[in-house]
């Protein structure tokens, strides 16, 4: 069977005139058109061979045999509901909350992230008996409505009558670039503080905190750590008021993070939420996550009266890839390769910042990776045009990574977790090149130990998807060893 129906430019067409224009594509100057993929490597029509380092959906590997065949095996026998009893939903259920801590025992399956974090306010609103919502700046939690009023990464955009007064935004616990930095003797009590302030000022105005949201790892929000004991403090603020602690693991669960299975546990032993949400790289790539809490949770949502029902979530399609999935990992030893292969490419990365005066900040936890572009170290210009010049450069050598964070500037690596030392060298040797043709042609070198100097004229920036970015373009001039070409591109 040929590789694709349509030509390349047809299918650009045809996306264009029945696909929603808001739905974005990456690349959109040059789509990549994708036929085909395995393990850690994406095939476009052309047979040409990407290194993805950016679906950590493919959790265990693009298209893995055992899921691919779990899965279809199930659905040869039976696909229905989770109203007739099923041994795959028990056993399933019984599979993850062995991953966590006792007192997280009670599972809804459902079948986005989006739904998942949905579930978890209703859930909230209805065990508090509150409504307000604490969320962190930068955050993005999901597309449906409820979500998107809890997504600063989206809702920046709106205007402020549009926002819902119950929604309050903290500041993202960013040692690098947010309120209070690593120099701070204290940023996790500091950051921890700004939500208990927050706290006080909606009791004030006649509010009640239904609960606090927060990824464990900001992965939109620009690859952000927070500093560990924050979510303890900030926990035992929001049940001091009456709510309960979210920790949305959409996109930093199962494993990836190499030292734990579940990215909140980084913050220490002491630290439990009251729901945890899943998505993403549960399935694999098969629509499905879930929603874990405590029974106290589960049965005040009982008690509310309203029966739960969800179509597809839980059925036994979903939960025999669902424990396929947890049973590679395992077989495999994923999360041990996220920690050997996360700390090779750290040290890797740690490497580039040494030499690149464009590299600002790393930030590593196993296969999580985030590598902050900077014009300045001092002033902590962001370097968004680069970013997005970098980003465009790898994938013309067939290496796909994406960028994001409030400027857009934050290199973002998120792999399957069958990523080896080899694609990290290989991926790190390239982006050493760039970042090397860039600073020449942009005549950026090391000032001193800090700072950076630029004797570059900049341009306004857009994102991988075209998008014009404001932020970090405030040096003039023009340098006279620039490579043309580069700093043409740059420019325009
Ligand atoms: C942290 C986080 N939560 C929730 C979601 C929503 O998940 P979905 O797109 O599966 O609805 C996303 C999606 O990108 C996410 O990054």
């Amino acid at each position: 069977m040929s590789a694709e129906t349509f030509v390349k430019g047809k299918t650009i067409e045809l996306r264009k005139k029945h696909i929603g224009p808001s739905c974005k594509i990456f690349f959109s100057h040059d789509p990549i058109k994708i036929v085909k993929a395995k393990g850690q490597y994406m095939y476009d029509e052309k047979g040409r061979r990407y290194l993805d380092c950016i679906n950590n959906v493919a959790h265990v590997g693009h298209c893995h045999p055992d899921v691919v065949k779990a899965g279809a095996q199930q659905m040869e026998l039976l696909n229905t509901n989770s109203r007739f009893l099923h041994d795959n939903l028990v056993l399933y259920a019984q599979r993850l909350q062995a991953t966590l801590p006792d007192k997280l025992s009670v599972c809804y399956f459902v079948n986005s992230g989006s739904e998942a974090n949905d579930l978890a306010l209703r859930l909230a609103w209805q065990y508090s008996g509150h409504k307000d919502v604490i969320t962190l700046e930068n955050a993005y939690h999901g597309h449906v409505s409820s979500l998107i009023a809890i997504s600063p990464y989206k809702f920046i955009q709106l205007s402020d009558t549009e926002q819902i007064q119950s929604v309050h935004v903290a500041p993202s616990p960013d040692v690098y670039r947010g309120k209070y930095r690593a120099d701070h003797p204290d940023p996790a009590s500091a950051y921890a503080d700004e939500v208990k302030d927050m706290i006080h000022r909606v009791h004030e105005k006649g509010g009640k905190i239904a609960a606090f949201i927060a990824e464990s790892l900001q992965s939109c929000g620009g690859q952000v750590i927070p500093p560990p004991g924050y979510f303890q403090q900030v926990a035992q603020h929001v049940r001091q008021a009456g709510g309960v602690f979210i920790a949305d693991e959409v996109q930093v669960g199962f494993g990836r993070v190499g030292t734990h299975f579940w990215a909140f546990q980084l913050q220490g032993e002491d630290f439990v939420p009251d729901i945890v949400t899943m998505g993403k790289p549960i399935g694999n790539g098969h629509p499905m996550s879930c929603v874990v809490t405590t029974k106290e949770v589960a049965e005040s949502f009982m008690a509310s009266g309203i029966e739960y029902f969800n179509t597809f979530g839980g059925n036994p399609v979903s939960c025999a890839i669902g424990m396929a999935v947890l049973d590679v990992l395992e077989k495999e030893d994923l999360q041990g390769n996220a920690l050997r292969v996360g700390r090779y490419l750290t040290g890797l990365l740690e490497e580039q910042k040494e030499k690149h005066p464009l590299v600002g900040d790393i930030r590593c936890q196993g296969l999580f990776a985030g590598v902050e572009l900077v014009k300045d170290r001092l002033k902590l210009t962001p370097a968004t045009a680069e970013a997005q010049e970098v980003i465009y450069r790898l994938k013309e050598q067939c290496i796909l990574l994406s960028a994001d964070g409030p400027h857009r500037n934050v290199l973002k690596l998120k792999p399957p977790m069958c990523f080896t030392k080899e694609d990290a060298d290989l991926l790190v040797g390239k982006l050493d090149h760039i970042l090397t043709e860039l600073e020449e042609a942009l005549g950026l070198k090391f000032h001193n130990a800090l700072s950076v100097e630029n004797e570059s004229s900049k341009r306004k920036p857009t994102d991988e998807n075209g998008r014009q970015h404001l932020g970090g373009l405030a040096h003039g001039g023009g340098s006279s060893q620039e490579d043309p070409q580069i700093a043409k591109r740059i420019r325009s």
